[in-house]
């Protein structure tokens, strides 16, 4: 960045128009009593919008409305390099992006129209004073590069032509519109079209493994079913608590067809489920991590009170548990079965060692 010095020629005075005074005070008003100079950066871009550029009678103006130090305005006036410290073009000042990846997309090339229809050095007037530029670090739009920042809007999608046909329409006063300047794109949308994620099946469900999404109708559901080892040992040997899974409640459906669907589905994936625990006592499930009063209280009343129970889950059985308890992805995430299978064989973890010695908050009391 180079050196941002006061322009060594300076008007006698800056003051704000009526309507800017009007703003600035209500701009002011917005901050506590105190933290005026909290409004510093707006007022000096309205100066630089009043008179092109930021003078240092305006820098005085705004330190005195602000009863700031005649420095602190400078410091900020010259440290952001959206202040144009010089005279600009009166009709444009043109802000050529030169970072990386708009100088990889012809950024170099913009320049030199500048150098050639505007002024050989950045900052210099235009032989009638219309126009300036300069080169600025990068402007967020990389993903239209090369571009331009023109006052507040950017001008995208560039080549050296275009710039050119912009620049004339600037001086004939013509109209220009901004973001991209490529026929048919849609802001920043993919240039030509989108190329990946274009696959309909992506959107339409028919890749949902199991139906546990709403709107899925029966075809959509069976499509993508095809057979497995699970899928046959679950015809084999049915769910031992089909009753309870029918009876339990389902993501809601958006169409009339879905329930049905989903409820059938669900009970083929279902674990073996008890209707109370085996010999009357449950295993305290929340020795397993992850498992809380909360959802010990949903295992049970689900059918589960076993180490034993959990240890036997198959991936389908896990993603039953997973409609049901609203927490996908959590059973695999703290390993529940790995520890079940530990204390389903009577031996302990570190977490169930200090749920036992009550060292663990969240694992105290019934959560049903
Ligand atoms: S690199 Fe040019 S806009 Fe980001």
């Amino acid at each position: 960045m180079s050196v941002r010095r006061l322009h060594s020629e300076q008007p006698a005075s800056f003051a704000f128009s009526i309507e800017n005074m009007e703003w600035a005070k209500h701009t002011i008003g917005k901050y506590p009593e105190g933290r005026q100079a909290s409004a510093v950066i707006p007022l000096l871009m309205r100066a630089q919008e009043q008179e092109g550029w930021v003078t240092q009678p305006a820098i005085e103006y705004i330190a005195d409305l602000l009863s700031m130090p005649y420095i602190r305005v400078l410091e900020v006036a010259t440290f952001y390099t959206q202040f144009q410290l010089q005279p600009v073009g009166k009709k444009a000042h043109i802000q050529v992006c030169g970072t990386t990846p708009c100088q990889l997309r012809g950024a170099e090339d913009l320049i030199k129209v500048c150098k050639n229809k505007i002024a050989k050095q950045q900052f210099a007037l235009s032989e009638d004073g219309n126009l300036s530029w300069e080169e600025v670090e990068c402007a967020g739009a990389c993903v239209n590069a090369p571009m331009v920042q023109i006052f507040k809007d950017t001008y995208e999608d560039l080549t050296p032509q275009i710039l050119e046909d912009l620049i004339a329409k600037i001086e004939r006063g013509d109209e220009i519109a901004p973001g991209t300047q490529q026929p048919g794109r849609i802001h920043s949308a993919p240039a030509g079209g989108a190329v990946t994620l274009s696959d309909p099946s992506l959107y339409d469900g028919s890749r949902v493994r199991y139906g546990l999404g709403a709107g899925m109708d029966q075809e959509t559901a069976s499509c993508d079913l095809g057979p497995s080892a699970s899928d046959e040992a679950s015809e084999k040997k049915p769910a031992t608590k089909a009753k309870s899974v029918t009876k339990a409640k389902t993501t809601k459906p958006k169409s009339k067809a879905a329930p049905v669907v989903q409820e059938k589905v669900l009970e083929e994936i279902a674990p073996a489920l008890l209707d109370g625990p085996s010999g009357g006592v449950a295993d305290d499930l929340k020795q397993i991590s992850g498992v809380g009063p909360v959802i010990e209280g949903k295992l049970n009343a689900m059918g589960v009170y076993h180490f034993a129970q959990v240890a036997a889950w198959t991936e389908e059985n896990c993603a039953f548990v997973d409609s049901k308890l609203s927490f996908k992805g959590r059973i695999a995430r703290e390993k529940w079965i790995e520890q079940a299978q530990i204390l389903a064989g009577g031996g302990d973890t570190d977490f169930s060692k200090r749920v036992e010695a009550g060292d663990v908050a969240s694992s105290k009391g019934k959560g049903d």
